[in-house]
């Protein structure tokens, strides 16, 4: 299958409410994630809503790399895992800030505040019912992609845009605020979804 282009910001497929899908075993939905997981790959990203590639349907990609995982202890590394219809709600009250990118707004991160924890709903390619708690990155990533079923981007949920800009510039006021020598690798963790 091959890759589809990444919708960019200002597409209005990005600001539509997405369709929850009648039957998640479809092969029709098989070959949407096909295309999908094809158009991550390419972009290099770790999640990504159908929506990005300009289908309106509540289908998403989230994947957590062991080197973006946070502290928190029940957070951790997450393969490619594809969700259907997915539902979050939040557990608790606690919310974190965390520095995001998407790949329909490439270049630039911004610093957005999340629910720590949520309860995912979904079901999967195979028809299985989901219902689980997510933490940390997992929780992030997760908000990011169902915000994309729901026409919302992650700059609608910023509080702060002192903390907004283009990657290389970020970096580089970060390396001129920290004195001590900082590995490149921690600037870079960013979610790209
Ligand atoms: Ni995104």
């Amino acid at each position: 299958m091959s890759a589809k282009s990444i919708v960019r910001a200002g597409d209005p497929v990005l600001r539509r409410v997405a369709a929850p899908v009648a039957d998640p075993t479809s092969p029709r939905i098989a070959d949407l994630l096909r295309e999908m997981e094809a158009s991550l790959a390419e972009a290099g990203g770790i999640g990504l809503a159908a929506p990005q590639i300009g289908v309106s349907e509540r289908v998403i990609l989230i994947s957590v790399p062991a080197a973006r995982k946070t502290d928190d202890p029940e957070d951790g590394p997450l393969p490619l895992t594809a969700l259907i219809n997915p539902a979050l709600e939040p557990v608790g009250e606690d919310r974190a800030l965390g520095m995001e990118g998407c790949l329909s707004i490439p270049g630039l991160r911004g610093e957005v505040p999340r629910w720590t924890r949520v309860r995912l709903t979904a079901v999967t390619p195979q028809g299985e019912p989901v219902d689980t708690v997510m933490t940390g990155m997992r929780a992030r990533v997760l908000q990011h992609e169902v915000d994309h079923l729901d026409g919302i981007l992650y700059l609608d949920r910023m509080t702060d845009f002192t903390r907004f800009g283009y990657v290389e510039e970020l970096i580089e006021a970060e390396m001129r605020d920290v004195p001590a020598p900082q590995p490149e690798q921690e600037s870079t963790q960013e979610p790209v979804t």
